[in-house]
């Protein structure tokens, strides 16, 4: 089974740009062109959260008409800059995972050889994220079904300690008690998330944490705590997860740059 996860596309309507200086449409034009040209096509498309960059319609639109062109699975979590109603009222009817009650959009997709769990860790009007009591109780209500079922957890704020400490500021709030819960279901193989625009590993509660690129624009990184961040454009990337079967490699994760590199040359 193969996997890509984009993240962090932060899509506007075509013609307006990112802070007036990125073009994430056409970023994700060039995300939507890696994806197909990609070999072999994979089974189906993560993406973890900030989709739009407003949580506006035309932006989700927008992206709407992009991944129209994809013809496998596309699975979708809220981001801090998302609008999960309107999510739901423009990707309701092709996305017919979503759930449509009204509230967080936490979900199972049984569908493929991992299990995917993902987790809305989206608080309205905040730049942090939470999993909060009562999703972990579902979480954990879930894991419990198939304990035997290699699994995929997905949320858009990393769990994790990152060590930039502007980035750990605005993080998942409530994580040691997520991580609890994490802990207790050997079977999850990643914990995969966004939000940092930059990959990064980290051994978590027993499994793998790791956190997505994005398709647009990176944060950079430091260790300096007096940094307030800064945003820049290192190249695009997404993540490959290769499932190989328990027995036979397992789970393996790439980093694939989006664009032009130059040739493939011969050894
Ligand atoms: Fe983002
Ligand atoms: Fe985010």
């Amino acid at each position: 089974m193969l996997i890509i996860q984009i993240s962090d596309m932060h899509v506007k309507a075509p013609g307006e740009l990112y802070k007036d200086k990125v073009d994430t449409h056409a970023f994700m034009e060039r995300a939507v062109e890696h994806i197909l040209a990609f070999e072999p096509s994979p089974d189906i498309v993560l993406a973890s959260g900030d989709l739009a960059d407003l949580g506006g319609q035309r932006e989700y639109e927008a992206l709407k008409a992009l991944l129209a062109r994809l013809d496998m699975p596309v699975y979708m979590i809220p981001g801090n800059h998302d609008n999960r109603e309107r999510m739901v009222e423009i990707f309701g009817d092709s996305h017919a995972y979503l759930p449509r009650n009204g509230g967080l959009l936490n979900y199972t997709i049984e569908d493929h050889p991992l299990r995917i769990i993902a987790l809305d860790s989206l608080i309205d009007g905040e730049v942090c994220g939470i999993v909060d009591a009562d999703q972990r109780e579902w979480l954990d209500a879930e894991l419990s079904k198939a304990p035997d079922r290699p699994t995929i957890v997905m949320l858009h704020h990393p769990p994790v300690h990152t060590g930039v400490p502007w980035l750990d500021t605005f993080g998942l709030r409530e994580a040691n008690e997520l991580g609890e819960v994490i802990g207790r279901h050997p079977q999850i193989l990643r914990v995969l998330s966004g939000h940092d625009h930059r990959p990064i590993q980290s051994l978590w509660h027993g499994t793998l944490a790791i956190t997505a690129p994005s398709t647009a624009h990176q944060f950079f990184l430091t260790f300096d705590p007096k940094s307030p961040g800064h945003w820049g454009m290192e190249p695009p990337a997404c993540l490959v997860h290769k499932w190989f079967g328990a027995d036979n490699g397992g789970l393996i994760t790439h980093t694939s740059y989006i664009g032009d590199y130059g040739p493939h040359e011969d050894f």
